[in-house]
């Protein structure tokens, strides 16, 4: 409804101004998924049983291999792309539904390519 109001009131004034705000109050962009809001929950729920500075049982994951926080997982970029997305060897087990695994793809293009 809100979308449509706008679409509307774009229409009544000079058009170039009004197709320009939607297109910024749209929010469409999928770099928007962000750590908090979508990619934390990601590595808690596939990767941190082993791979966690606080995991008890690491099930032989490398020490020091940890995705705790963001900045854990830019050091690990390049290798959690190819096991992750290119091989599909991680998580051990696999287990990733379709779905989290396309928006994982769309995470990891917008952190390599912001
Ligand atoms: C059930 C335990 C387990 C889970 C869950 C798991 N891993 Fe691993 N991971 C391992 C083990 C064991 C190794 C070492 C053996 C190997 O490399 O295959 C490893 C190694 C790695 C490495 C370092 C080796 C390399 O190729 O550079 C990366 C990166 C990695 N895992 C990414 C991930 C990611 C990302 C997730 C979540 C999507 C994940 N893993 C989930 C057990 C796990």
């Amino acid at each position: 409804m809100w979308l449509i109001l706008t679409l509307a009131c774009g229409a009544k004034t000079d058009s170039d101004s009004g197709a320009d705000a939607i297109a910024t109050d749209v929010d469409s962009n999928p770099c928007d998924v962000h750590w908090d809001g979508w990619a934390n929950g990601f590595f808690s729920t596939y990767c941190r049983s082993c791979h966690s500075s606080t995991s008890e049982q690491r099930h032989d994951a490398p020490m020091g291999v940890d995705f705790d926080t963001q900045a854990d997982i830019e050091m690990w970029l390049e290798r959690i792309e190819v096991r992750v997305l290119d091989e599909e060897t991680m998580p051990l087990g696999g287990g990733i539904p379709e779905i989290d695994l396309e928006r994982f793809a769309t995470w990891m293009d917008c952190q390599e390519n912001p």
